[in-house]
């Protein structure tokens, strides 16, 4: 059989960009064998091309400083979009859409944002769209979602999808490192982003839980439906008090379905350390999926890194390779398509940590206790520690909740320190 060859065009030759042809070369016969295709990296877009020189003659392509070099090609089928950023990778896809190449990409924030467009114009050109690496960078777990899990009811994922802030929970908790120790480290490390405010105040999670939700339930949602709150506020007593509980603080995506709608947050969140997330440390990421059929699974690995992201870019253009092949082009990543409805708070069940400031640790004790009787919140356990009083509440619906906390609101006798959900 004639071997024909996908011709692949690299936009950003950054820390997944460089992975790419080394992951290529590696896995060279493997590729050619299951895909009947050799796939070869022809032209990488750079800003700087004296720096990436000897990349490129390592692994003998191109380096060009102009899209138009890779669009206007008629050689090159894929174009692999890794610069980041939303407006500038927007259009360099469009137009690489536009001119029929197949896209691949790892950029959660572009496809959390404009994935649908970018969707849509890839059927209408009839050519793949695939970014398996933008959620979970070395988890495959999109197309997991998509094929594996495509004959399951999914009611909830539950990811730790951002290992900034998991490497910097694990720090502060395993070694009592300050949170600005923990980030310097995160960053010297190279997982947070060039600018780190999105992995702190859980952007970068919810840009991923916005991907996952598609593929999970069908529905498109966008940024502004999920409920964001990071970790910059996390206090170091609720995190050494968490441990005393036998939980660990982590940074939870949590996407789930109710009987109306689906309810997508982001937020610290205290796990059992019976739970299998609790075990997931440092960089890395799980996703942790309940379905109906299969129950309990949970998918783990490197959520970053140039190696691991960048086997998840090779195995899409592994499909692509396929696809050409087989002569099925033009069908999305992920098909499932669902009217898109939130849950109401009401309908939005948790279980809660409440830590609570007091005077007189006797008095207000009691009088918590009646509060949260009159609010209906069942309390599971009430830990007093002098002046600091813990209540763990057995479930409770979101509304409640804010109820509850509006109606403390006034009060003097007693300082609201902080609420998070418990994920047992
Ligand atoms: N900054 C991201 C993280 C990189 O820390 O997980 C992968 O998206």
């Amino acid at each position: 059989m004639l071997k024909r060859m996908l011709k692949v065009a690299v936009l950003g030759l950054g820390t997944v960009g460089s992975g790419v042809p080394a992951i290529l070369q590696e896995q060279k016969d493997k590729i050619e064998q299951i895909t009947g295709m050799k796939i070869a990296i022809v032209k990488a877009l750079v800003r700087d091309i004296e720096v990436k020189k000897a990349l490129a003659q390592k692994y003998h392509f191109q380096l060009v400083p102009d899209i138009k070099d890779i669009v206007q090609d008629p050689e090159i089928d894929v174009v692999v979009e890794l610069i980041g950023g939303i407006e500038q990778a927007r259009i360099f896809i469009k137009e690489a859409l536009n001119a029929y190449k197949h896209v691949v990409s790892a950029n959660k924030d572009l496809i959390a944002t404009y994935g649908e467009e970018l969707t849509t114009l890839a059927k209408e050109q009839n050519v793949s769209f695939y970014y398996e690496a933008a959620v979970a960078g070395g988890i495959p777990i999109l197309r997991t979602l998509s094929s594996s899990l495509s004959a399951d009811g999914i009611d909830e994922v539950l990811g730790i999808v951002n290992g900034t802030t998991n490497y910097m929970l694990t720090q502060m908790a395993q070694k009592g490192a300050t949170y600005a120790e923990a980030l310097v480290a995160a960053q010297e490390l190279g997982f947070a982003e060039a600018d780190p405010t999105n992995d702190v105040d859980g952007i970068d999670a919810a840009y991923k839980m916005v991907i996952l939700s598609a593929f999970a339930y069908g529905m498109r949602i966008s940024l502004d439906d999920v409920k964001i709150q990071g970790i910059r506020m996390l206090q170091s007593q609720d995190v050494k008090m968490a441990n005393s509980l036998d939980y660990v603080f982590k940074l939870i995506g949590c996407s789930r379905k109710f009987d109306e709608g689906i309810d997508v947050t982001v937020a610290p969140a205290l796990v059992h350390k019976n739970h299998q997330l609790a075990n997931v440390n440092n960089e890395m990421n799980a996703v942790f999926v309940k379905s109906a059929g299969i129950g309990e699974s949970m998918y783990y690995g490197p959520g970053a890194g140039s190696l691991p992201t960048a086997a998840s870019v090779v195995a899409d253009l592994v499909a692509i390779a396929q696809n050409v092949q087989y002569k099925v082009l033009g069908i999305p990543f992920n098909i499932y398509k669902k009217p898109t409805k939130l849950a109401a708070d009401s309908q939005v069940i948790n279980q809660y940590y409440f830590h609570f400031e007091v005077l007189d640790g006797k008095k207000q004790f009691e009088q918590l206790r009646s509060l949260f009787a009159k609010a209906q919140i069942k309390i599971k356990e009430m830990i007093d520690y002098d002046t600091q009083v813990i209540v763990l509440t057995y479930e409770a619906s979101a509304k409640i909740k804010s109820k509850f906390l509006k109606s403390i609101e006034s009060t003097s006798d007693f300082k609201l320190i902080s609420v998070y959900n418990i994920f047992d």
